[in-house]
């Protein structure tokens, strides 16, 4: 499947990508699921799921997500996970086929500026790592709460830019590296909050008129030695931070940034024998 040389989270929707092609984080975003899939699976335990439910999977990417609800569902309840990107699709239903529960799920291609479902369809909508690189997330959110029954849940799933992985890096460089890439998320968007979603979640549904706000952080710790799947996902966001960033450090910064966070470097962070970094994963949801 062809995946695209650029696009990184937060920008898919900006520079209009065809959607033929993978985009270029999703080997890293499978990896991720793969290395934390236990965590990950225990926060879908903990949404309030009851067997028979119809749920929707906005933006479902790989469709892993759309497995695990349906797991949840019983054989009475169904999952529709939904993308715009048609390789997407073609991904999710490959994972899917494969799950033991494909009977309980359905793909679809829709945008999330205007779902193809009419109001009320849905018990629970769900959408993970997608509300911050959406152009509006607040518009987002009020789309899956029309699609959603009275009383049916929304759940979102999200980071937040400034606080999504604790390194173990010098702290003044920590602090350049995240203003750089502060200054470089500016660059990309009018509303620089969107990035920073995570850590309102709740006010979020507030806005969007969804209630009685439940809101969970969970940590997932990542020690050396680390996994195939840890070294894909972390060599990933490291990456795609210093791709962000690096434009807008110093001379000083470039340097020991690039001396601790470079692969095949002496001093490569994931190489390290004591290596330890731990990240945040926020879950919120409310009911219409
Ligand atoms: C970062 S990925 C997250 C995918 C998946 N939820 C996960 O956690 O692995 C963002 C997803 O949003 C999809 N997407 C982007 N813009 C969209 C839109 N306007 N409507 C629907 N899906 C969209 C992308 O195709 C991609 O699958």
């Amino acid at each position: 499947m062809p995946i695209h040389e650029q696009a990184s989270f937060g920008e898919e929707v900006r520079t209009g990508l065809d959607n033929a092609a993978l985009p270029a984080y999703a080997p890293m975003l499978s990896a991720f699921h793969r290395a934390c899939g236990p965590a990950l699976q225990a926060i879908v335990a903990d949404l309030p799921v009851e067997p028979g439910m119809r749920m929707l999977d906005m933006a479902c990417g790989d469709g892993v997500y759309s497995v695990w609800l349906a797991e949840r569902v019983g054989k009475t309840g169904h999952v529709v996970g939904v993308d715009i990107a048609p390789a997407y699709l073609e991904l999710a239903r490959k994972n899917a086929s494969s799950s033991g529960v494909s009977e309980r799920i359905s793909f679809q291609t829709g945008d999330i500026g205007g779902l193809p479902f009419a109001d009320d369809e849905f018990d629970l909508a769900w959408c993970a790592h997608s509300l911050y690189s959406l152009p509006d997330p607040l518009a987002a959110l009020r789309e899956l709460r029309r699609v959603v029954r009275p009383g049916g849940v929304v759940g979102i799933l999200e980071n937040d830019t400034l606080h999504h992985m604790l390194l173990p890096w010098p702290a003044d460089l920590e602090l350049a590296v995240r203003q750089a890439q502060l200054d470089a998320l500016r660059e990309t968007a009018h509303s620089i909050g969107k990035f920073y979603i995570g850590r309102n979640l709740c006010g979020a549904f507030k806005t969007a008129e969804l209630r009685a706000c439940h809101v969970r952080t969970h940590t997932i710790d990542h020690r050396a030695p680390l996994s195939a799947d840890e070294q894909v996902y972390l060599e990933g966001y490291l990456r795609d931070l210093g791709e962000r960033a690096r434009r807008h450090l110093d001379q000083a910064a470039s340097t020991a940034f690039d001396m601790l966070l470079e692969p095949g470097s002496e001093l490569y962070m994931l190489d390290q024998p004591d290596f330890f970094a731990s990240h945040l994963e926020i879950v919120a949801w409310a009911r219409k």
